[in-house]
């Protein structure tokens, strides 16, 4: 079958100076699936995530979201066309309640009392209801984690961006997210590509990965075949990589 890919990115570049970030990188994802996206720190992996969401300008190349042509446009109109992402290092507002930080997500689409009941909803179903009038500032690391996810899903996305959500989190914590991804991609059909460090997570969870290294994708596949890439197992001396295989 021949359908229309979620996203889909053609030979986007970005460079910073003399710097190439992102170099000429071509993907495509289907909806519905789990996609992993590693690489050594400074590999693009960040920067390709900005210039999805349109926080990024691309120096060349184009980005199709369900077909539509998105290169360029401004963030909150690609938050519309159902792109969400969270941040690298968790940014909630830290002297307002969990509540009110996730409802701004539904803001987007919704009036400030619908918005603050799907907000329920959302931090329902991450199990956070509970928390709920808790300061953001006085949140533990995988709170804060499941609140960016609730706040997430009230902007109603189709393909999430999860940039080191789970940085911070021991294995149990981290078990959790992860749950609730597999959760949120099967009953709800959710897209997402995480991009983590942790590759005990990735390859437990991703179906297939990207590996970026100095901005190229590098390899593509399932997590036995990223395993197994000599390319991939070069660009990570030193790296866990095949231990975290076995984990
Ligand atoms: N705004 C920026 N200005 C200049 N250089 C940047 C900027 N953003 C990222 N870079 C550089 O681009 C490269 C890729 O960074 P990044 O996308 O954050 O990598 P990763 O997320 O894979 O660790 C790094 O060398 C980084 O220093
Ligand atoms: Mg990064």
């Amino acid at each position: 079958m021949n359908t229309t890919p979620l996203l889909r990115v053609e030979n986007l570049t970005r460079r910073f100076g003399g710097l190439v970030a992102v170099n000429n990188l071509q993907l495509s994802v289907q909806q519905g699936e789990l996609i992993g996206l590693i690489g050594p720190n400074g590999a693009g992996k960040t920067t390709l995530f900005n210039l999805l969401m349109g926080l990024v300008k691309p120096s060349a190349g184009e980005i199709y979201l369900a077909g539509e042509r998105i290169t360029g446009q401004k963030p909150h109109n690609i938050a519309r066309l159902g792109m969400v992402k969270t941040f690298q290092n968790v940014a909630l507002f830290p002297e307002m309640t969990v509540l009110d930080n996730v409802l701004t997500g539904g803001l987007l689409r919704l009036s400030l009392n619908d918005a603050r009941d799907f907000a329920c909803e959302n931090l329902a179903k991450v199990g956070m209801a509970h928390i709920a009038d808790k300061r953001a500032a006085d949140l533990t690391f995988p709170e804060k984690a499941l609140v960016e996810m609730a706040r997430a899903l009230c902007t109603q996305p189709k393909l999430v961006l999860l940039d080191e959500v789970m940085a911070a989190l021991n294995h149990s914590e981290m078990d959790q997210i992860l749950a609730l991804i597999r959760k949120l991609r099967n009953e709800e059909g959710l897209t997402f590509i995480v991009i983590e460090h942790h590759m005990r997570a990735i390859m437990n969870l991703c179906e297939r990965i990207f590996v970026l290294s100095f901005g190229q994708k590098i390899a593509e596949g399932t997590p036995q075949d990223i395993s197994r890439n000599q390319d991939v197992i070069a660009a990570y001396l030193g790296n866990d990589m095949e231990a975290g295989v076995h984990a």
